[in-house]
């Protein structure tokens, strides 16, 4: 049975504080998520050297190991969960995933990581090798080199089959750390971030 509201135009603000304080105290199954979608990308192989699961480690282990920091290292993890769901389109699931969670270098690293891939292989569709240029105006220098330095030297790297990557395990602290709790603060209430 119902103990709270049926319909949003007869809520209260208690019962607001309810919804506000369980989904705070439930905060940890998104990590919990996140790693069930990471561990979903072991089945996906479409043609390249490793799987998806492998390729997003190694992307992360190349970034952990070249001393970035643990949002950089999560977000390289992640950069490619969004093909748990759908290959086209899965910068933009990535990126919407982190975003609440991460910096807004971070963010556009992930959001357009396609684009900046392309200097590596679009030539061989036809397309621009410099498409990430069209995004430039987006990023300020700083930003703009983070999200070169992700796609050139660790994301395009990341499909060695016989490199020592590390496992889903090492980078799981990482993980619960950095979708603990959601950087963006709700302008009216606790509540508001839940409403919709
Ligand atoms: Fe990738």
């Amino acid at each position: 049975m119902a103990t709270t509201f049926t319909r949003m135009d007869e809520s209260t603000a208690e019962q607001w504080g309810v919804i506000g304080t369980e989904s705070y105290k439930n905060q940890g199954r998104v990590a919990d998520r996140v790693l069930g979608m990471l561990e979903s990308l072991s089945d996906i192989v479409d043609g390249f050297a490793t799987d998806q699961l492998t390729h997003c480690l190694q992307t992360a282990t190349l970034a952990e190991r070249a001393g970035a920091d643990d949002e950089v290292v999560v977000a390289s993890l992640c950069h490619d969960i969004g093909k748990a769901v759908s290959v086209p389109g899965h910068p933009a699931i990535a990126a919407a995933i982190l975003q609440p969670y991460v910096r807004t270098d971070v963010y556009k690293m992930i959001l357009h990581h396609q684009d900046f891939q392309g200097r590596h292989y679009y030539a061989h569709f036809g397309g621009d090798p410099d498409a990430r240029e069209k995004h430039r105006d987006a990023f300020t220098p700083k930003e703009w080199d983070l999200a070169e330095r992700f796609a050139d030297e660790w994301d395009q790297k990341a499909f060695d089959p016989d490199y020592d990557t590390l496992p889903l395990e090492h980078f799981e602290p990482k993980v619960r750390q950095v979708f603990a709790s959601a950087q963006i603060v709700p302008a009216a209430s606790e509540g508001a971030r839940y409403a919709s």
